[in-house]
């Protein structure tokens, strides 16, 4: 069984900082919904977002949204292989249960993250809690864990697979914002960082890509 975390996701509901700032208001009153109950969207907040630490991190929900789409169709996620969870910037952990189909629409997926971080939601398919990166790890009781990043050594996804079935309760690690790096919360609980091309990529391409290759490395080791 994989473990697979999206880390510091650009996913969270509008900090209380800049909530009455125009754009963020302007948002809620189009929605009908309280600017507390809303997703943290770049593409609706930009000019309001400046104000935030590490503001070039957040306001994604729409990457965090595609790459659950690539991990949540991967064959390895269908046969129920990979614990899945999302880590987020400002502390929550998203825990997508076994099997969950993720929303391919936006708006959906948007009501779905939604609900689960207002609501501290702890039933249902996806469930939210403030918890740190370290203790995701020890509930998720990962034995190594390998994150994803350009600043890693350069190794192919197939090497990194291969080392990754052969390890007792892997975690896989991958950044679920736009730009910048790991915090430091997540990158000391990392024991090898790796980088799979030597171009930056985006979220959702890494996560396949490593996905494809545990499948294909998996199923070698199982013959
Ligand atoms: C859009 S990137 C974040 C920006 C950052 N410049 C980077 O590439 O690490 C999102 C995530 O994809 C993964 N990633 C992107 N390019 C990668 C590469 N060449 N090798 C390994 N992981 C990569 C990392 O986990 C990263 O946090």
């Amino acid at each position: 069984l994989l473990s697979f975390v999206l880390a510091d996701s650009a996913l969270e509901l509008v900090p209380k900082e800049i909530r009455r700032s125009a754009a963020v208001q302007s948002d809620s009153k189009r929605r009908g919904a309280d600017a507390s109950e809303i997703l943290l969207d770049r593409s609706f907040h930009h000019s309001a977002m400046s104000k935030l630490k590490d503001s070039e991190k957040r306001g994604r929900p729409d990457l965090v949204h595609v790459a659950l789409l690539s991990v949540t169709g991967a064959p390895l996620y269908l046969d129920g292989q990979v614990r899945l969870f999302v880590h987020t910037y400002a502390g929550m952990v998203l825990e997508i249960a076994e099997k969950t189909r993720i929303p391919k629409n936006y708006i959906r997926f948007r009501g779905l993250a939604e609900q689960a971080l207002v609501g501290g939601n702890t039933t249902g398919l996806v469930r939210a809690y403030p918890m740190k990166f370290g203790d995701l790890m020890r509930k998720a009781s990962a034995g190594r864990v390998f994150g994803l990043s350009v600043q890693g050594k350069r190794e192919d996804a197939s090497d990194l697979a291969r080392e990754v079935v052969s390890a007792r309760s892997p975690c896989i690690v991958v950044g679920g914002f736009p730009r910048g790096h790991f915090s430091i919360e997540v990158a000391e609980r990392v024991d090898e960082l790796v980088r799979i091309d030597e171009r930056p990529l985006e979220a959702h391409v890494v996560a396949s890509r490593v996905i494809y290759e545990v499948e294909r490395a998996a199923k070698r080791f199982n013959d």
